[in-house]
């Protein structure tokens, strides 16, 4: 097999074979394919598309590049979680310790952020001490005792993918369905889960702007992981404006444990029940969503999903103190509110850009080497929909550099629209899949 003919193949629309999507994705993880093949293999499929058998055998292929985490140790279904990205997503942080407290075994390798997206791994780093780099024994023993563990994705998980990621990011071929579908599916399936539920972003701050798109994918995924045996559900979610009110790490881990105690804001509390029920129903712990809402709400009412996250960070060498008293959390030393230059409604946020303003802060990575602060990033006061008055303030901004803080309100004032007219507030989830 040559590479000149697969790429010529799928460059005039053809369809590529099982055997020949296996060829390029081993050749290329083992450094055989070069780059410049690689990139345009990508560039043809990006401009020709790939059918669903082709979408498959990618998937599986980038799968089996790596080692795929054996769970069938730990009792019970495993249900696995997944977001597509986006702007102030702190679900994982909360949803993980909710569906523990109610009996899903969570077993989970979670990223870091890159670009105007954040990472749950960095934002457990908030805990100090917490360790994410865990040998994968003390993995498997947290969950067994515990019922909770989240590692970082170790570099053996699906390295085809991290290598060709890393390749569609600098050559303008990421927002293709296929090849979302097909990363994120290889390293679900690489992770063992019985199950798995998504969360597609729609939306401003998401990789797919139309919910036309956003269901497509979801479709596409739960297609791919059903296909390979996985009970699968999904949601497509709106990613217009941030979710809940805080951006930057410290100050999300701060809102996910004030969701955790019944004190979250009310899209990402809602957002949490239905991904929760969902994976209660698919573990196999509810018979159906209105009894695992049930449940979770008495997770939350009892405390004892808080206690679930105290137990887990613990569990991973992580301070607790935080949890109970979030006035303990990093916190940056210029703290200032952002006033709304003229009164109004708030028709519209620039989702990603109020991503970017917590990367000019220095709370997000420019290449995945970045170190980050912690401590910086904003928190919304009005949301589409509400009404502001001129000199109200419309968000708070924690930042550790006059400069930075200057270039962040600029560049948050720019993203929001302020009008006359009366906004209707935006639906949170706009479809369900499963
Ligand atoms: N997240 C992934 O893991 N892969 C993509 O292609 C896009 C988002």
């Amino acid at each position: 097999m040559r590479m000149v003919e697969i790429i010529a193949k799928k460059r005039d629309g053809g369809e590529l074979s099982e055997a020949e999507i296996r060829f390029f994705v081993e050749g290329y993880t083992k450094g055989e394919i070069p780059d410049y093949q690689a990139s345009a293999l990508m560039m043809a499929i990006f401009l020709r598309g790939m059918n669903e058998k082709e979408t498959v055998a990618l998937t599986m292929a980038m799968a089996d590049s790596g080692d795929h985490l054996d769970l069938s140790s730990i009792d019970g279904v495993k249900v696995d979680k997944h977001s597509t990205g986006g702007v102030g997503d702190k679900t994982s942080l909360i949803l993980t310790p909710m569906v523990a407290a109610c009996g899903v075994k969570v077993a989970k390798m979670s990223g870091r952020g890159l670009g105007h997206t954040g990472g749950t791994i960095d934002k457990l780093e908030v805990f100090p001490g917490f360790k994410v780099d865990i040998p994968t024994d003390l993995f498997f023993r947290n969950v067994k005792e515990n019922g909770i563990s989240i590692m970082g994705q170790t570099k053996d998980l699906a390295p085809a993918d991290k290598k060709l990621y890393a390749l569609r990011d600098v050559t303008a071929t990421v927002d293709n369905l296929s090849l979302i579908a097909s990363s994120i599916m290889s390293k679900k399936l690489a992770s063992g889960a019985d199950a798995i539920v998504l969360d597609v972003k729609t939306g401003s701050g998401a990789f797919m702007k139309t919910e036309e798109d956003s269901e497509a994918l979801a479709n596409e995924m739960v297609s791919i992981g059903k296909g390979a045996g996985r009970k699968m559900a999904a949601v497509v979610s709106n990613m217009d404006q941030p979710l809940g009110l805080a951006v930057g790490n410290a100050l999300e881990v701060k809102e996910a444990i004030e969701t955790l105690k019944g004190e979250g804001p009310e899209d990402i509390t809602e957002l949490c029940y239905k991904l929760g029920s969902k994976m209660l129903v698919l573990g196999e712990k509810a018979s159906n969503e209105k009894e695992a809402r049930e449940m979770l709400e008495d997770a939350i009412r009892s405390g004892r999903a808080l206690e679930k996250l105290a137990q887990f960070i613990a569990s991973q060498g992580g301070d607790t103190a935080a949890i109970y008293d979030t006035s303990k959390l990093i916190t940056a030393s210029i703290i200032r509110e952002i006033e709304a230059p003229v009164s109004g409604y708030i028709s519209s946020i620039a989702c990603s850009e109020i991503g970017m303003c917590s990367l000019i802060l220095g709370g997000g990575r420019v290449t995945k080497e970045s170190d980050i602060d912690l401590s910086v990033g904003l928190v919304l006061k009005k949301k589409v929909g509400d009404y502001v008055n001129k000199g109200e303030a419309l968000a708070v901004i924690y930042a550790n550099d006059e400069a930075k803080c200057r270039e962040a309100t600029l560049r948050f004032l720019s993203s929001y629209s302020i009008g006359d007219e009366e906004v209707t507030h935006q639906t949170l989830i706009k479809k369900e899949i499963g």
